[in-house]
């Protein structure tokens, strides 16, 4: 089965979304008074909006448990395939992830979860595939991780699960590494005949192979984009080789003001209300042996000293653009540059900074031709 063409699969050529309003203070570890309180009502206003601005996509965090600390960032969280088929009756236009914890969630449950989803939004249901750094989150379902490598392994075998449920008609076996059934079926199928996208963001050698076979994006690390860009071109070739088309995202923190002062007031703001002993925490996860193999220790570092802002505003160190309307869409500029086909956003507040960042910077974005406006 292909995967789907649709505004997020073609479309503008840098595409925009939000990332991780379903959790409770989104990306940022800070306990600002207006830090984002991820209700339904909020995610469903919010939702609204960005369908009508012409977004191309919501992308969630499936997150079982908060960091700890005085904020507990993340500590109460939407539940992603609920939280994105309650979003896709609401919309029109725009792509809504589901995120799963692959090792958590059954193949069998989860393809008629995504399924359900899809024919509830048209064919607009994407699925972020994630195989876990978190061991307390692993520990509380009372399993325990694949070790980091064998991870992705899994997710193979698992995807493959999905998707010949997805494609096959009538019964079928599966024999895999992990998963062995007989006489499976599933229906109804995805919505129109083709499947929905799949994003990983796996930046590890393992997690970044298992991207480039499989996803259709790849959500990667950038320090600059300078930097990136050599990567980002390698990892669209390596799926061309094998007869696959990648585009490559990065998760960032917006900040953006009318003036730098009131930037640079705010980011202050953020940083010394951080909760640091989250991002701590947060911080001995990711290094653990179970956790993640994306960054190394000294980029980590690097970070914290260098720009606290973005280690703050950013989930310990997404890339972070801060800045007047103008900046900020120069910044983006640098991102497409780079190769980059997108960006998923995180506000501190993302229904009171949204409107602006739509009202100002999407116009430029458009007049310097990386997007269109939007056709009503
Ligand atoms: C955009 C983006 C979305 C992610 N979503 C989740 C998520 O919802 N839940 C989660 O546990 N990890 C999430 N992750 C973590 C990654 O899936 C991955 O586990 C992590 O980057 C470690 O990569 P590695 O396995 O290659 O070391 C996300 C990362 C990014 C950049």
């Amino acid at each position: 089965m292909n995967a789907r063409s649709s505004g997020l699969a073609e479309g503008n050529g840098f595409k925009l979304g939000l990332f991780g309003s379903n959790c409770s203070g989104g990306l940022a570890f800070t306990s600002v008074p207006e830090r984002w309180d991820a209700s339904w009502d909020n995610n469903a206003r919010l939702a609204l909006l960005a369908d009508t601005a012409g977004l191309e996509c919501m992308v969630p965090i499936a997150r079982w448990k908060g960091f700890g600390g005085e904020s507990n960032v993340n500590a109460s969280s939407l539940e992603t395939i609920t939280w994105a088929t309650g979003l896709l009756a609401k919309t029109q236009r725009m792509t809504v992830f589901g995120t799963i914890h692959v090792q958590m969630i059954h193949p069998i449950l989860a393809a008629k979860q995504i399924v359900t989803g899809d024919q509830v939004g048209h064919g607009r249901f994407g699925v972020n595939i994630v195989c876990g750094w978190r061991s307390d989150e692993f520990e509380m379902f009372r399993t325990e991780q694949y070790a980091h490598d064998d991870r992705y392994d899994f997710a193979t075998d698992w995807w493959r699960v999905v998707t010949s449920l997805w494609e096959r008609d009538g019964l079928f076996d599966h024999k895999g590494n992990f998963f062995s059934f007989v006489n499976l079926e599933s229906a109804p199928k995805p919505y129109g005949g083709s499947r929905p996208l799949m994003m990983n963001a796996g930046s590890s050698p393992a997690g970044r192979g298992f991207a480039i076979q499989n996803s259709d994006l790849h959500f990667d690390y950038c320090r600059t984009p300078e930097d990136s860009a050599p990567r980002i071109a390698e990892s669209k070739q390596m799926a061309e080789k094998i007869g696959r088309k990648i585009q490559v995202w990065i998760p960032a923190s917006v900040v953006c003001r009318p003036t730098q002062r009131e930037v640079d007031e705010f980011a202050q703001h953020c940083v010394d209300k951080a909760d640091w002993e989250a991002l701590e925490w947060q911080y001995q996860l990711y290094q653990s042996e179970t956790g993640s193999k994306g960054r190394s220790p000294e980029e980590i570092a690097r970070l914290r000293t260098h720009d606290p802002a973005r280690t703050v505003l950013g989930y310990g160190g997404s890339y972070s653009i801060r800045g007047t309307p103008d900046q900020v869409a120069a910044e983006i500029k640098r991102l497409y540059d780079a190769g980059l086909s997108g960006v998923a956003i995180g506000f501190v507040n993302y229904l009171s900074e949204l409107p602006y960042f739509v009202q100002e910077v999407t116009p430029r974005l458009e007049r310097m031709g990386i997007r269109k406006p939007i056709a009503n």
